[in-house]
Parts: structure tokens; sequence; C-alpha cells
């Protein structure tokens, strides 16, 4: 009966991102200048209540079966429990998780499981302090840390981090951030770093590729390919030392996963990217505010997946960067 978010090469879109806020705490050289950004208008940002609402069509008309939470930094966003607790209330459950960077996780991660979160993926790109911080331009690697922690005491297992390695500057990182993920348990995952930065300065000779990471991995560890089955995962992942401990790279840009892509996004002004690298979004929020019943925010949701592009073309000559930045769409 439901025909779901189904777009024209035939994939369906199950897998909804929910960006929070464009807003963050960091300010992590790869993705926003020191002084951050404009934010997006107050008033344009979707109530709590606009959220839930949007979430529950997704799932109970539209055939989402999994919402990942993120941001900017969606731990800013002050009813975050309450809505992650409303998603939890939804039929049939989705599996519910955040993408965060970790800091002040450590005081909500227990509040976040209660409400009904599975699992969290957290961003951590040094372990080196003075790395870290020049990095991030804050002084915070011990709050990422205890976050880390304490989301895994409170059981939102597993708990993923993610790496993005940046040439002359944490390049060096990857073999202590994979000794670090075994000893404590965490699934790590490299990313390749996407043209998707608010200064749109991205250059494909400063992007560390995936290969390049693997070739350092294989001077300290075995990797055997992982024989569990991809489906729609961003990341390709890798049995280390035989197992079972994995690492992943996620390779958006030299090995592209778009054929099998699963997602739809929202971002926090409500408008639908049916990808992450869309030069046309969908407005829901004015529609929402005009009175649109969920049938007819619903067909304009569907319209939006429709129309996805079989790819992003970061690889083609004629690549346009989106005007929204990573931080304002949620990764
Ligand atoms: P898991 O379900 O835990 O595997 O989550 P995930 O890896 O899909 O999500 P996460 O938010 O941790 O994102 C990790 C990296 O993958 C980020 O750099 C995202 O921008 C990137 N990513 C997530 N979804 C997509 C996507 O649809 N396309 C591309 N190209 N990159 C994506
Ligand atoms: N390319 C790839 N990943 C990025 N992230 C932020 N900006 C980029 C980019 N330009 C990562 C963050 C976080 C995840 C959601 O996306 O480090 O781990
Ligand atoms: Fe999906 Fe677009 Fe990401 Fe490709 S770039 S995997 S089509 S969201």
């Amino acid at each position: 009966t439901m025909q779901g978010l189904v777009d024209r090469y035939g994939r369906v879109a199950t897998d909804l991102r929910v960006s929070l806020t464009d807003r963050c705490n960091l300010r992590c050289t790869y993705c926003m200048p020191a002084e951050g950004l404009a934010w997006l208008p107050k008033p344009t940002l979707l109530t709590d209540d606009e959220v839930v609402r949007l979430v529950r069509i997704a799932v109970e008309k539209l055939g989402v079966t999994e919402v990942r939470f993120t941001g900017g930094e969606p731990l800013l966003r002050p009813g975050l429990v309450k809505i992650v607790a409303a998603a939890a209330g939804l039929g049939p459950r989705p599996q519910l998780s955040l993408t965060t960077n970790g800091i002040g996780l450590a005081r909500i991660a227990h509040q976040l499981r209660t409400a009904g979160l599975d699992r969290v993926n957290v961003s951590l790109d040094a372990l080196s302090a003075d790395t870290f911080t020049s990095l991030t331009r804050r002084n915070r690697l011990d709050d990422v840390l205890a976050g880390l922690a304490a989301a895994d005491a409170a059981g939102l297992r597993p708990v993923k981090i993610n790496s993005v390695l940046m040439r002359g500057i944490n390049d060096t990182e990857a073999v202590p951030l994979l000794r670090f993920a075994l000893d404590h348990g965490y699934e790590l995952r490299f990313i390749e770093q996407m043209p998707l930065d608010a200064g749109h300065t991205w250059q494909r000779a400063e992007m560390v590729t995936a290969e390049e990471i693997l070739a350092q991995l294989r001077g300290a560890f075995e990797l055997t390919p992982d024989p569990a089955h991809r489906g729609a995962a961003p990341a390709e992942t890798w049995l280390v030392d035989g197992g079972p401990a994995k690492v992943g790279v996620i390779a958006s840009v030299t090995r592209p996963f778009c054929g099998a892509c699963d997602r739809t996004r929202l971002t926090a002004d409500g408008a639908i990217r049916s990808c992450l690298f869309s030069t046309t979004e969908t407005d829901l929020r004015t529609m929402m505010r005009e009175g649109a019943d969920d049938a007819r925010l619903a067909a304009a949701w569907a319209g939006a997946m429709w129309a996805k592009k079989p790819g992003h073309d970061i690889n083609d000559l004629t690549f346009l960067q989106p005007a929204r930045p990573m931080s304002a769409i949620g990764g």
C-alpha cells in the first residue's frame, strides 16, 4: 500500500537524516571559519513539534525505518531528548542514531539511551591534544573522549568514530586512531574529505584518499575484507587482524556508492534534500506553516525524492558545490 520514497533509478530511501541545528561548538578548519557562519534565522528553524511531525510522516507514510539526528551539532538542540523520545514512540519503531562531535555527550548519553536512542557516531580527527585543538580551534579533546566512554557505558553501541584526515595536519593519526578504537571497542571509519566546506576551498590533491589511508593502516595491521553484507552503508569495512574488530573507509570521492543510496535528508529549516549534493531543495516548512495536511507533505517529499540525481558529480569537470555547507546539511 505504501509506495515510499522511490526515485526514477529504483532506489528507495528508508534512511532519514534530520539536521536539528546548523550551529556547532567546534570550528573544524575543514568545515567552518573561526568566526562561524551566518546561522539560519530562528523563525525558519522547525520547532520540535514540526520536526516530530515530519519524522512521523516519514515513518508512518513514507516507509522510513532509520532516523539519524545530525547538525551542525545536534547536542546543542535543547529539545533533542524529547524529539528522540517522540521518534521512539512511532510505529513501526525506527532505528535511532545520532552523529555528534561528542561535546556534552557524557552528560546526556544515559538520558538519550532512556529516551530510545540506539547508537551514536562521534567525530574525532586526532588523539593528540595539540592537533585536536588546532584542527577544531577548541581545546575540547577530553570532553570528546569522555563522551565516547559515556556513550559506550550507556549502551549506545556500536559506538562509531568518524575521522577526516587532512594532509599535513592529522594524516599521521590513522594508526594511533585505530589503536585507540581497538583498545576501546569503538568502530572507526575514515572519511574522504568532500567538497562541502563553507569556504569552498576543497582541493582534490589535498584530500587523503581511502587508498592512502588503507596503505598506512596495512603498515601496522592485517586488513581482510569484511564478509558482512554492505547494503547501502557508505562505509566499506575490513576486519582488523582477523577480526572481529573492524575498520571502515567512507570513500565518497574515489569510490562513490550512490547507486545503493537509501538516504533522504531534512534540514533544520525544513527543506528536503534528496542528496548531500543536491542543488535544489523542497521546502516543507512553508507548506506546513500554510496548513498543508500530512498527505500533501508526504506527496511533496515523495516528489522531491523522485527527482533525485543518480549520484554526485564531484568527479566531473562540471561539478558545482551546493550553496548549503555541510554544517547546514548534516553530513
Ligand atoms: P552508519 O549508519 O553508522 O554507517 O552511519 P553513516 O556513516 O551513514 O553516517 P555518519 O553521520 O556517521 O556519516 C559519516 C560520513 O558519511 C559523513 O562524512 C557523511 O557526510 C558521510 N555520508 C553519510 N551519508 C552519506 C551519503 O548519503 N552520501 C555521501 N556521499 N556521504 C554520506
Ligand atoms: N567531507 C567529509 N566529511 C566531513 N565531515 C564534515 N565535513 C566533511 C567533509 N567536507 C564529517 C564530520 C563528521 C561527519 C558527519 O561528517 O567530521 O564526522
Ligand atoms: Fe546518496 Fe547523494 Fe550521498 Fe550519492 S552523494 S550516496 S546520491 S546522498
